[in-house]
Parts: structure tokens; C-alpha cells; sequence
């Protein structure tokens, strides 16, 4: 079947396109004809993927911005064009336990993970109401049902981004935009590119998913794709694990004698 996403010709405006999932993401889109506008913070980070672009000859404009930056934010959306597609993937995470967590810590992460993923919805969204279509998209986590200790405010920002992103779905669908959030597990990605540096943990993280390994950016990517195009055209307020299995495992991680095995 030709061309089975129809996006060709779409805009999107992906955040936290320098790298890891924010990056897959935009290349992916840009891989099915849509016209891809990366916002990253990092100019390094940018220019990474605008040459990652130019090599693939696809369709990908940069901008550097940070999205906690309400005014820049502002600006850069002024000087685009309207979009139909945004992706939320610009993301942080600060370690500490909660009760001894610097409160600045958790102002940051949340500032980034929840209250930058609001900034661009406002933004990016008007245009979209105003034409009677689009497709919202945010980078949630598994950490958002799953606590992870010591992580500080990083599964408090993914639980309430998964809740935003049902409030949006509930106010804009009367206007035909659509909001869904895709909650990744273990993503190798440069956020997390250390943990797999220390001795054993690529083999041990491998062997805790279901299906056998821990994911790329691009397995994120796809689901992006598919809930940016009209194929997911009546998926909206919806959550999508893709994790390998990794969030189903909770009853096998305790004995039960007669079954185990
Ligand atoms: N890697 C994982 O295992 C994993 C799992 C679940 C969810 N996620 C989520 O996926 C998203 C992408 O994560 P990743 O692993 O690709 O991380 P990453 O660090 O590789 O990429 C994040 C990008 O966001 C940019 N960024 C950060 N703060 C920004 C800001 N204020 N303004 C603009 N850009 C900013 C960074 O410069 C970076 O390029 C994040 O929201 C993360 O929480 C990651």
C-alpha cells in the first residue's frame, strides 16, 4: 500500500529534537514527507541533527530555543508557519529522594517535563482549533504509574503530562485536535547512555524486557508516527506503553510456589 500514513505535506514542530527520542522522532516524520521544524535547547545538540538531515536529504529546519522560556517560545512560534503536528519530547530529570530533594530541582524538572510540554500545546495548538485539525503528542514514561526512587519530581512530571494530555484530548476534540501521550520503558538514548557505561547493566536491562531488549529511539518514533497521522484519526486521551513487556512483569517478581517456572 502507498503512502498508508498520508503525511506527506504535514508540519510538525518536534521539541527536544537533538537528541534520543525528540531526534528519532523528527527523522522519522521527516522519513514520511511531513516538513519538520526541531526545537532543541542544545545548539550542539541541533546541528547534530540538521546533519543527520542534510545526509538523508530530509526536510528538517531547525530552531534553538529553550521551551521554559516563555517569550523566546513565543517568538520562534511567531515566526513559523502553522503547524499540524507537535511533538513533546524535550525532557530532564534531576535524582534525589523526595523528602530531601532541592525544591529548585523539582521546580526544573517540572518546569521543563510538564509545564514546557503546556507552553508549546499553547502555542502550537490555537492554529490547529482554528483549522479544525491536529495532532498533539507527548513524550510521557512508564515512570509515570511506576515510582522510581530516588528520582525526584521525574514520575510526578510524567503522571501529570499523561493527565494534561487527557484534558487537552477532552477540550480540543469538539475542534478535531487529537492528544495522546506515549509512555516509552528503557530507551538507550544520550539521556540515559551512562547507566548502560557501568559494567553488566546493558545485559541486565536487556534481560528484564520481555522482549529481550531495551528499546531505541526509533521504537518510540514509530508510535509517534502512527498517532501523528489520520490512521490513528480516532485515537485520542489515550496512553500508549511501548516498553517490550518491560511494566507487565510486577506478578513475576515475587515467589509463588506450585506455578513458579
Ligand atoms: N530514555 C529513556 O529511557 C526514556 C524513557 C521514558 C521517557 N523518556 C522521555 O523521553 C523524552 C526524551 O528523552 P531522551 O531519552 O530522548 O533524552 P535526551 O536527553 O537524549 O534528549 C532530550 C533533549 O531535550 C532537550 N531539552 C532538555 N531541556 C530542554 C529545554 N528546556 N528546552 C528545549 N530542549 C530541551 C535536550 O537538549 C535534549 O536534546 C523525555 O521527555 C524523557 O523524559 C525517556
Amino acid at each position: 500500500m502507498s503512502d498508508w500514513l498520508g503525511l506527506s505535506g504535514r508540519r510538525a514542530v518536534v521539541t527536544g529534537a537533538g537528541s534520543g527520542i525528540g531526534q528519532g522522532s523528527a527523522l522519522a516524520l521527516a522519513r514520511v514527507g511531513v516538513q519538520v521544524v526541531a526545537i532543541d535547547r542544545d545548539d550542539a545538540a541541533l546541528a547534530t541533527t540538521l546533519d543527520m538531515a542534510r545526509a538523508a536529504d530530509l526536510p528538517i529546519d531547525g530552531v534553538a530555543c529553550d521551551v521554559t522560556d516563555s517569550a523566546a517560545l513565543s517568538r520562534s512560534a511567531a515566526d513559523l508557519a502553522a503547524v499540524d503536528i507537535l511533538v513533546n519530547a524535550a525532557g530532564i530529570g534531576r535524582a534525589g529522594s523526595l523528602l530531601d530533594l532541592d525544591l529548585e530541582d523539582w521546580e526544573a524538572v517540572l518546569a521543563v517535563n510538564l509545564t514546557g510540554y503546556l507552553r508549546t500545546a499553547r502555542e502550537f495548538a490555537p492554529a490547529m482549533v482554528e483549522r479544525g485539525g491536529g495532532s498533539l503528542i507527548h513524550i510521557a514514561s512508564i515512570s509515570a504509574r511506576h515510582p522510581q526512587p530516588g528520582s525526584g519530581a521525574y514520575s510526578a512530571s510524567k503522571s501529570a503530562v499523561a493527565m494534561m494530555s487527557q484534558q487537552l484530548a477532552y477540550e480540543l476534540g469538539p475542534s478535531g485536535v487529537r492528544s495522546n501521550s506515549v509512555s516509552p520503558g528503557l530507551v538507550r538514548t544520550p539521556m540515559t547512555e551512562s547507566y548502560y557505561q557501568a559494567d553488566g547493566v546493558a545485559q541486565r536491562r536487556d534481560a528484564a524486557v520481555p522482549i529481550g531488549r531495551v528499546a531505541r529511539a526509533d521504537d518510540i518514533a514509530d508510535v509517534v508516527v502512527f498517532l501523528a497521522s489520520d490512521r490513528a484519526r480516532y485515537v485520542t486521551g489515550a496512553d500508549i506503553t511501548v516498553d517490550g513487556g518491560f511494566s507487565t512483569r510486577l506478578m513475576g517478581t515475587v515467589p509463588r510456589p506450585g506455578f513458579d517456572g
